[in-house]
């Protein structure tokens, strides 16, 4: 059943926490609901919402922001896995991790759904989704059509794909398939049990097949909380039946500068040790959005031709940049605010977290609008100071 609640507060809906209402927020549990949806709404149509953790709104959204909360995820063979677009990231990543399925390791901790994920190709500690990407499945808004859009047809690239082409943003993204590798562990057969415990292998899909509307009882199990992931963890590194898996540590990317200090001369021996350090080290360097309300990251790193990107760090030496493709580098854009003074500057009820320089936090009561004009100031001082200009990474709605 459809969810409607007029003049919604955005507030509570956001990780930023910022100041804001909609006219109205529909919360729509199942994709068969959206062609009514549509009909009901003639027109005033302006947007979705997942999680609201890359999300900036303004004061007043005039219109309807419709909430994907169709949820849910299975094995769909061997290795691939489905997973509904409403879903939690970060519950999938736990998820995959304890069916023994390698791959998601490095994107552990990402807030955001499953639908959000491919948009903005999620990327961290060296790893993007496109890597494991399969296809997905999507819904046009105006002609209600469904396609499946293969890894090509996405054109992803960094924290971008063809769903943020103004061609392409009246696509609802119904649930998404990933390759990942498989690993025979204890850990799989512990945490195949606590699945089944929860989620009856195969139920989701056939239920949506079917059309039927996916109910919150099905959909809302925290099946694998984190005590879940440590004992899986542990079985999978210390358990008597460990002898014998598959070597799944090749597959392990462990590149990232911080993976290699905390490694240092040793190396993770499973995907779930990996995602354990990610995860200390996230909690460690990221302001937990609940305590500073925060999108992440707020600006893209620049990427620049090797021929700029070089001539940048003759002028700045101490710059960290990173090859990226054979003909271009990445640089910080966290150093580069660091440099500029701003980390952990205030202006009223906004500012730069004081943990990490690309992070901009709400303090209190903040608007989109006062988000957006402090940094529109962070902006220009990268660009007085390095001349280079930084673009905004969340999607921004201010009316
Ligand atoms: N740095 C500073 N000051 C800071 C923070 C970082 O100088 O306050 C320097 C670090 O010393 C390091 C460099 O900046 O040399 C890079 O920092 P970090 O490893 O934290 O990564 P990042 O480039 O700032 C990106 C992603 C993050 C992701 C991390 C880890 C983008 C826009 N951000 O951040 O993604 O978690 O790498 O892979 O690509 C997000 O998208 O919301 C997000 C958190």
């Amino acid at each position: 059943m459809l969810e409607i609640i007029d003049n919604a507060d955005l507030s509570t809906r956001t990780s930023l926490r910022l100041q804001g209402r909609v006219d109205r927020l529909i919360r729509v549990h199942h994709p068969a609901e959206l062609a009514d949806v549509k009909r009901a709404l003639r027109g005033s149509f302006r947007g979705l919402l997942g999680e609201g953790s890359n999300s900036v709104f303004g004061a007043h959204i005039q219109g309807t922001l419709l909430q994907i909360a169709w949820r849910g995820y299975e094995r769909i063979g061997h290795d691939r896995i489905l997973a509904h677009a409403g879903e939690h990231w970060d519950e999938l990543v736990q998820w995959s991790l304890c069916q023994g399925l390698q791959g998601l390791e490095n994107l552990s901790m990402i807030p955001g759904s499953v639908g959000a994920a491919p948009i903005q190709n999620i990327g961290a500690y060296g790893v993007e989704l496109s890597q494991c990407f399969v296809a997905l499945e999507a819904i046009h808004w105006e002609s209600m059509t469904r396609k499946r859009f293969s890894l090509e047809d996405c054109q992803f690239s960094y924290r971008s794909s063809v769903f943020k082409a103004p061609s392409h943003q009246h696509w609802i993204i119904s649930h998404i398939e990933l390759q990942l590798n498989r690993q025979a562990t204890s850990a799989h057969l512990l945490s195949g049990q606590l699945a089944s415990d929860h989620l009856p292998a195969g139920h989701l899909r056939s239920e949506y097949q079917a059309s039927e509307r996916l109910t919150s009882e099905h959909l809302t199990s925290k099946h694998l909380q984190s005590e879940h992931l440590a004992s899986a963890a542990e079985a999978y590194v210390h358990g008597p039946s460990d002898q014998g898996r598959s070597s799944p540590t090749s597959m392990l990317n462990f590149r990232y500068p911080d993976l290699q200090a905390h490694f240092r001369d040793s190396r993770p021996q499973t995907a779930l040790e990996l995602a354990q350090v990610i995860r200390q080290i996230r909690s460690s360097k990221l302001p937990d959005p609940e305590i500073e309300p925060n999108a992440g990251s707020f600006f893209h790193n620049p990427r620049l031709h090797n021929e700029a990107a070089l001539a940048l760090k003759a002028r700045f030496p101490r710059m960290p940049i990173y090859p990226d493709g054979a003909h271009h580098h990445k640089l910080s854009a966290a150093w580069m605010i660091d440099q500029c003074g701003l980390k952990g500057q205030r202006e009223g009820d906004v500012g730069v977290s004081a943990k990490h320089a690309l992070v901009l936090v709400n303090y209190g009561k903040a608007s989109g609008d006062m988000l957006i004009a402090f940094a529109q100031g962070i902006i220009d001082l990268v660009q007085a100071r390095f001349g280079l200009e930084l673009t905004i990474e969340p999607r921004v709605l201010l009316a």
